[in-house]
């Protein structure tokens, strides 16, 4: 018999997003369902955002900039670094699987946290390399365990922070002396900075900043959480001149679709849509975590626009609030069970969350 499929697939099952919410919403009965089980942004698009979108409709039909120069430019000034350090991705899941595919081969080992976001693993075992896991310690980053994991066989690490689902951070001098003590010549450390912008920890560091001093590191970021452009996919990686090289040679021709690159565009070009998310999110996850520690429940303190909330029976808990209206994930498909991922949603949605529990 012909083998047609690649035989890593078998080790590998689709990403279950869940039911569009509009289906489950119909389905349940519950027109008003919220989700809070995905890390959307409450507050939705900044109006700009929405007017540059229905400008850009009537283009439709030209391709995009296929290297998303002007987004480029536009993040390279606000981050201080050259448009050749950027590239942008249909979200910033493409660009984990691009790394995969220009720097994984069979047997190259990948260090990364467990329980980590699903897709890291997911492009390792794609491109036929090891995932070697490195359990967190309660809900941190053991970044003494990951280094110890990293050998001659290593080609990246990928660590996350605030980490998904963990909510939790990675403080500036354990990081750089996790990155110190790899040498002269380190595996490329991915930094997923997703939710970065939810960080309120003085200790938190600036990732892009680390790069001079350590050009293997790669920064993923994206507009999906900060921007709420999570529909229109657009992610982005900082990184050196080089790698940003290796990564355009496997990067499809019109990644960042039209409408997406004119969105990401506008949100840059709204600090006070952007200043508005982050005080909103970082005041309701401070309502929420005080509301949950009063009822008595426990979390590690979160620097995400999400918590990680430990509950007696996470399935029964799920099932209450998705008849309340609120669609939370179990923890259990995200590598923790025993609890419920809960995005900070708007007051109101809170209020209603607290009062179900
Ligand atoms: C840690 C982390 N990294 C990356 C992503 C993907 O971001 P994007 O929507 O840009 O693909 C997510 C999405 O939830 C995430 O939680």
């Amino acid at each position: 018999m012909r083998k047609v499929w690649r035989a890593v697939l078998d080790a590998v099952t689709p990403y279950e997003a869940g039911k569009p919410l509009a289906d489950l919403a119909a389905e349940l009965g519950l027109p008003d369902l919220v989700r809070l089980s995905a890390n959307e942004n409450p507050l939705g698009p900044s109006p700009r955002v929405v007017a540059a979108i229905a400008r850009e409709a009537t283009r439709v039909h030209l391709y995009p900039d296929g290297s998303a120069r002007a987004l480029r430019e536009a993040l390279g000034r606000r981050l201080g670094v050259g448009p050749e350090q950027l590239i942008a991705g249909n979200g910033a899941d493409e660009l984990l699987g691009l790394l995969a595919l220009a720097a994984f081969e069979r047997s190259d080992e990948v260090v990364v946290p467990q329980p980590s976001f699903e897709p890291y693993a997911t492009s390792v075992t794609l491109a036929a390399a090891r995932v070697v896991a490195s359990p967190l310690a309660g809900y941190e980053t053991d970044l003494d365990d990951v280094r110890r994991k990293v050998t001659d066989r290593t080609k990246a690490v990928i660590l996350c922070s605030p980490h998904n689902p963990a909510g939790t951070i990675i403080r500036r001098p354990p990081l750089v002396k996790f990155l110190e003590s790899l040498g002269a010549d380190p595996p490329l450390v991915v930094l997923d900075e997703a939710y970065c912008d939810f960080a309120d920890d003085p200790e938190y560091p600036d990732g892009v900043a680390l790069l001079r001093r350590h050009p293997r590191l790669i920064i993923l970021r994206t507009f999906s959480k900060i921007a709420a452009l999570a529909g229109l996919r657009v992610g982005y990686a900082v990184a050196t001149t080089d790698t940003c090289d290796r990564l355009n040679r496997v990067r499809a021709p019109y990644n960042v679709n039209r409408l997406g690159q004119v969105a990401a565009l506008a949100a840059l070009e709204d600090p006070e849509h952007r200043d508005k998310t982050r005080r909103l999110v970082l005041e309701e996850r401070a309502f929420l975590s005080e509301g949950l520690r009063k009822r008595g429940y426990t979390f590690p303190p979160s620097q995400a626009n999400f918590l990680l909330v430990k509950v007696p029976d996470a399935v029964a808990l799920r099932d209450k609030l998705l008849r309340a209206g609120l669609l939370v994930r179990d923890g259990a498909d995200v590598g923790f069970p025993g609890h419920l991922r809960i995005s900070v949603g708007l007051r109101e949605t809170n209020e209603k969350l607290l009062g179900v529990l």
